[in-house]
């Protein structure tokens, strides 16, 4: 394979120079995912990580162009660097979603002409290549394709974790909702094959992995396009299918997924969770907003009360079921009226976890161009009210753990307490609980809720 090659010759070119590397990953859950593989390459390239970026010699930003924010964090990051740059022999590379965008990319041409390699979404199998090019040449190399990728398997992988793991099992999405820039960076839907997402699955499970969560933007119209053009090759050829297969898989204890569109939530489904003890019980559900018209206007394709119904029959069929959800507020147009529908579901629905987000409009979406934009006052002021209304569910809601006892796996040490273990429970809360000489990071244990801190809880292990 060509890119064996270049990672062969990278290898050559730095032996014995105890290089180091650093990755910067912006955004979502598909974004970590692709810098294990990043962090895989360069692993098999020779290079070391390492946690200081100041020392690396090569550093990559993985970057995210879903929200404003990210952008003007990774553009002070790479003002950063200049400095460095000048000072030794820096390789600076930039990928991701926001590199799809080309006046991102005329942007770190104009204002930082010192990074070395800009690659796109479609691209990364290329880095070893790009690195050689840069390094060898002295070349600046300009590695975006502005049509889908091929799925692209085998890539080497060092993963954040030894017991859980991520895995991609579709790329790219379909749905154009207004607001979103993803379609327009990751392209259309791909699905990986069953095979290769099984084989994977069934190694992490040799090693020792008993955690997963299936990736996907769009995660259960899994094998759709497939399927609606007669080109799926394999009996598993959707989501509730895929989940069914991956649940056989001996070693594997939890199954989590992110994220699935409501419109895809499919009866199957439904009963696949169900059935199976071994899929997370709380689900990702994103509302975006509670207002039929601006759902409407969103693309999103269903309506406040399909919606309700949708959650009502989920609480029906899956016991123990709790939900999590993506809000944002300030849609254009969206009024007073409209947005107090958004409280009212939240109201409803008993959503263990909201992640709100004030809307930003992405150049080149439907919604960006609308000239009746919320005005920012009235935006931060929705998501204040949003906020209150959600602290005070999450608080009520809390009090039905107080005295439950929960299974959980010790993730670490607590970042606020040292001396402290945490973990989180089935519904995503996180638990710190003090270490018991038996048990160690990565054990399964059983532990009392005792306390309700709003954003986690005290616990005792139990015997
Ligand atoms: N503005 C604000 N939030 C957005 N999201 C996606 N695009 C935007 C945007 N332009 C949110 C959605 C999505 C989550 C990952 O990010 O809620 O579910
Ligand atoms: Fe964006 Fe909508 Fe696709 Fe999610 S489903 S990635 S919000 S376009």
């Amino acid at each position: 394979m060509q890119e064996n090659e270049y990672f062969e010759k990278v290898k050559e070119k730095i032996k014995n120079k105890n290089l180091t590397y650093k990755i910067i990953t912006f955004g979502c859950q598909l974004n970590e995912n692709d810098s294990e593989k990043i962090a895989g390459m360069l692993e098999e390239m020779g290079y070391q990580e390492t946690e200081d970026e100041k020392q690396a010699d090569i550093v990559v930003f993985n970057t995210c162009c879903v929200r404003e924010n990210a952008e003007e964090r990774l553009f002070g990051k790479i003002g950063e660097m200049k400095n460095l740059k000048q000072s030794k022999n820096l390789i600076i590379a930039i990928g991701g979603c926001m590199m799809q965008e080309k006046q991102m990319v005329d942007k770190i041409k104009k204002s930082y002409p010192y990074v070395d390699i800009v690659f796109g979404t479609h691209t990364l199998q290329n880095l070893p290549e790009n690195i050689y090019k840069a390094m060898l040449k002295n070349e600046k190399v300009r590695d975006i394709l502005n049509i889908d990728g091929e799925i692209y398997e085998g890539l080497p992988i060092k993963r954040n974790s030894d017991f859980s793991a991520n895995v991609t099992i579709m790329y790219g999405c379909n749905n154009f909702c207004t607001y979103c820039i993803v379609p327009y960076v990751r392209g259309r839907e791909r699905s990986r094959k069953p095979e290769k997402i099984l084989a994977e699955i069934e190694d992490l499970a040799k090693k020792n992995y008993k955690e997963i969560t299936l990736l996907g933007q769009n995660v259960n119209s899994y094998m759709r396009t497939e399927r609606e053009n007669g080109t799926a090759t394999s009996k598993i050829d959707s989501f509730a299918k895929l989940l069914q297969e991956v649940a056989k898989v001996e070693g594997i204890e939890k199954i989590n997924f992110i994220s699935p569109h409501p419109k895809d939530f499919t009866d199957d489904v439904i009963e696949a969770i169900a059935k199976i003890d071994k899929i997370s019980r709380i689900i990702h559900l994103p509302l975006q907003s509670g207002n039929s018209k601006v759902l409407k206007e969103m693309n999103r394709k269903y309506t406040k009360e399909q919606y309700l119904e949708l959650v009502e029959k989920m609480v029906q069929k899956i016991p123990n079921l709790s939900l999590s959800t993506d809000i944002i507020v300030g849609f254009p147009g969206e009024t007073e009226e409209e947005f107090e529908d958004t409280l009212d579901v939240v109201k409803k629905v008993n959503f263990e976890q909201i992640f709100m987000f004030i809307y930003s409009p992405r150049e080149g979406t439907i919604a960006a161009e609308r000239v009746d934009q919320v005005p920012e006052e009235i935006k931060h002021k929705r998501f204040d009210r949003l906020k209150e209304l959600y602290e005070t569910k999450v608080d009520t809601n809390n009090e039905k753990y107080i005295g439950t006892t929960q299974k959980i796996l010790i993730e670490g040490n607590s970042k606020n307490d040292e001396t402290m273990f945490c973990g989180r429970t089935d519904t995503n809360k996180v638990v710190v609980f003090k270490p018991q000489e038996n048990y160690k990071i990565g054990d399964i244990v059983k532990v009392q809720i005792t306390e309700n801190h709003k954003w986690y809880f005290k616990g005792e292990i139990q015997k």
